[in-house]
């Protein structure tokens, strides 16, 4: 049995007030980082166990220079969202499944990780913490980042000796500035994102700078996002910068580009991302469109997932967890 701090007493749900109001239009919100209220701390011990975690007040952390994320890049993050039901009960998405792919990922990174109850007991007090920034049902979600770092200092290569698990969260809506209306993708045949027994596999924070160089480019250009295809044979589809990309009646196996320009209906999806339709793809010069009538399965997938976190729609499957 764990002893709450007062901090997590004060955050209890039945303590927790839903009324202090924020000041956000929830129309107009965006996906950018909005300070909340905590952020939730916990460090490993020498022995790789995660002592019990606090929460805090949202801030700064304090790094050695030397710490090992900061020079070897040794860091893995999560996404996952909370969001307002009806009802007025909060709901978080499968979050047993960021914890399990956050211990997969440490097992590539040569890190510890929390256990899964700790992880998903993290989460869920940052998101009861948080509550009041967690926007009106259909408006958004409480977007909640959980990060594992090599926070002990390294001077030679090699793991870090400590290891720092923390949990913050913004409020989000669309993820792209064109909302929910379809993307135009421009696919990358320069750079490649994830090659044959890197860390592509894994949510290793070292996935993600490389892809700027592209991602800027391609917005310069007035791209929403850029789809990335394998190293290997630089024809099979990966994913976009931010999200998944699907072909519609396409299974689950590699996609050639040439399918890709050839389907009916192209849609991406991501914690971040939600689902939301692709417009138009751009590839070695030629532009693909496709038609807005055919966005026929990504608007019944967004009705549906829209309609299970606000509580319209049952939820069959048990996916998401009520807190
Ligand atoms: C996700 O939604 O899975 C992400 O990793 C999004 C992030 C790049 C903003």
């Amino acid at each position: 049995s764990r002893a709450a701090s007062p901090l997590q007493e004060a955050c209890e749900p039945s303590s927790y007030s839903d009324d202090e109001s924020t000041d956000i239009d929830w129309n107009n919100i965006g996906f950018g980082i909005r300070p909340t209220d905590y952020i939730y701390i916990t460090k490993s011990s020498a022995d790789g166990i995660f002592e019990q975690g606090q929460l805090n007040p949202y801030g700064n952390i304090e790094l050695n220079p030397s710490a090992g994320v900061l020079n070897y890049g040794q860091g893995l993050f999560e996404g996952t969202k909370a969001c307002r039901r009806e009802d007025g009960r909060i709901c978080l998405f499968r979050p047993d499944q960021n914890a399990i792919r956050m211990q997969v990922g440490a097992e590539r990174m040569c890190m510890p990780s929390p256990s899964i109850d700790q992880f998903i007991d993290a989460v869920k007090q940052t998101a009861i913490a948080n509550r009041r920034w967690i926007p009106p049902p259909g408006k958004g979600s409480l977007y909640i980042r959980p990060l594992l770092i090599g926070s002990g200092p390294i001077l030679g290569l090699a793991p870090a000796p400590e290891y720092t698990f923390l949990v913050y969260s913004s409020p989000v809506g669309n993820y792209f500035k064109e909302g929910l209306s379809p993307l135009n993708f421009y696919i990358e045949d320069e750079f490649h994102r994830a090659t044959r027994g890197g860390a592509g596999g894994v949510k290793s924070i070292t996935n993600y700078a490389p892809v700027l160089k592209a991602l800027t480019r391609a917005k310069s250009r007035g791209f929403s996002d850029v789809i990335y295809l394998d190293s290997v044979h630089k024809k099979y589809l990966e994913e976009a910068t931010s999200c998944n990309i699907f072909v519609v009646k396409v299974e689950e196996r590699t996609v050639p580009v040439e399918e890709l320009l050839d389907g009916d209906e192209v849609f991406c999806t991501g914690t971040a991302v939600g689902i939301v339709p692709v417009g138009t793809i751009t590839y070695q010069g030629k532009r693909v469109e496709y038609k807005s009538e055919g966005q026929l399965v990504s608007r019944e997938l967004y009705s549906t997932l829209v309609g299970i976190q606000s509580g319209h729609i049952e939820d069959k499957k048990g996916w998401y967890l009520k807190i």
